[in-house]
């Protein structure tokens, strides 16, 4: 990252409130269950799946888990529904990881109990390295209770290729991403090219096993990395899927779906918007940039 877009993301909080929503219009389905129904609609009528998930992590009540758990519970029974090709993806902290695990597999055991009962998977995301054991341990004892969980691997970890062996034991679908989070080198990859490299070992790793994968990236050189792999080992479209955020990069979707590959976008709604509008800013400086020059009245508007 330049100079220039480090100071730019370090202005990120002194943004107004209302240029940031302006944002995250881009990135967020809106603030209800049924903004993040019709997104789902109109993303399925181009073809593409979805995965819906309710913003709001690392709580630090008991009650709002419960909160959290709840309203996953009406995700499931919605998309039950709605009969959209779509499932949920849950950040374990929003259900209690930070407070106490055994409050966490209660609440994530009541949505997968849910949700099997209703042909919806669930995903568990992967946050940082502080839950990374726990999150993988939550997924194995959910998929063997309920069969329908999955769970992320991040490439820029370095223990990462070693945690795909109990994946690929357990027949585990895994969502693989670079990772988002701030992390040691002593424990973390830091080259760009050396994770995508990483991204491309773990794929590799898990399609050759004959387990399900699903590519999450919208970096071209990950995409090319999965495509040559996928080619070589004559896998079918059923045997994968690609994963995009909702609001990045259209195109590349656009392309993905009319080559005929599955893709499903992350639809994250409610009223937690702002702070995941802002990390999305703080991984795309140049869209702040925008925003910045806006508010100085230097440059063009963001939308
Ligand atoms: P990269 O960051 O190199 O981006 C490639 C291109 O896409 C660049 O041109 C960039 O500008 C553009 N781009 C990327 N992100 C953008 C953004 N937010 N706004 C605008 N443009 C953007 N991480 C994690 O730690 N745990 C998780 O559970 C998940 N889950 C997850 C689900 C899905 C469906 C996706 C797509 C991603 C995640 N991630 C995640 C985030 C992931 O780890 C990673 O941080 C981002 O996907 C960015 O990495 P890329 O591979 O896209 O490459």
């Amino acid at each position: 990252m330049s100079l220039f877009d480090r100071l730019v993301v370090s202005s990120i909080p002194f943004i107004p409130r209302f240029l940031v929503h302006r944002v995250a219009r881009r990135y967020v389905a809106g603030e209800t269950l049924d903004d993040a129904i019709a997104t789902a609609r109109s993303l399925a009528a181009e073809g593409a799946m979805s995965t819906l998930d309710v913003l709001g992590e690392s709580v630090t009540h008991a009650g709002q888990t419960e909160s959290a758990r709840d309203e996953y519970l009406r995700v499931i029974d919605a998309l039950s529904e709605s009969g959209l090709p779509a499932n949920t993806s849950v950040k374990p902290t929003a259900v209690g990881l930070s407070i106490d695990p055994d409050l966490a597999r209660r609440n994530l055991s009541a949505i997968c109990r849910r949700a099997a009962g209703s042909g919806v998977f669930v995903r568990l995301d992967m946050e940082d390295s502080p839950y990374t054991e726990k999150t993988i341990r939550l997924a194995l004892d959910l998929k063997a209770e309920f069969g329908n969980v999955g769970v992320v691997l991040q490439a820029y970890l370095r223990r990462s290729l070693a945690d795909l062996d109990r994946l690929i034991e357990a027949r585990m679908n895994v969502r693989i991403c670079k990772g988002i989070y701030r992390e040691r080198r002593e424990i973390a990859w830091k080259d760009h090219d050396v994770i995508v490299r990483n991204f491309a070992a773990l794929l590799d790793k898990h399609l050759a096993a004959g387990c399900y994968a699903a590519i999450a990236t919208h970096d071209e050189a990950c995409v090319q990395n999965a495509l040559a792999t996928i080619d070589r080992l004559k896998l079918p479209k059923s045997a994968y899927e690609f994963q995009m955020l909702l609001g990045v990069d259209p195109l590349l979707r656009k392309i993905l779906l009319e080559s005929g590959h599955r893709l499903r976008v992350y639809v994250p709604y409610g009223r937690d918007w702002y702070a995941y509008s802002t990390r999305r800013l703080k991984e795309n400086p140049s869209i702040a940039r925008h925003i910045v020059n806006a508010t100085l009245g230097l440059g063009p508007k963001t939308t």
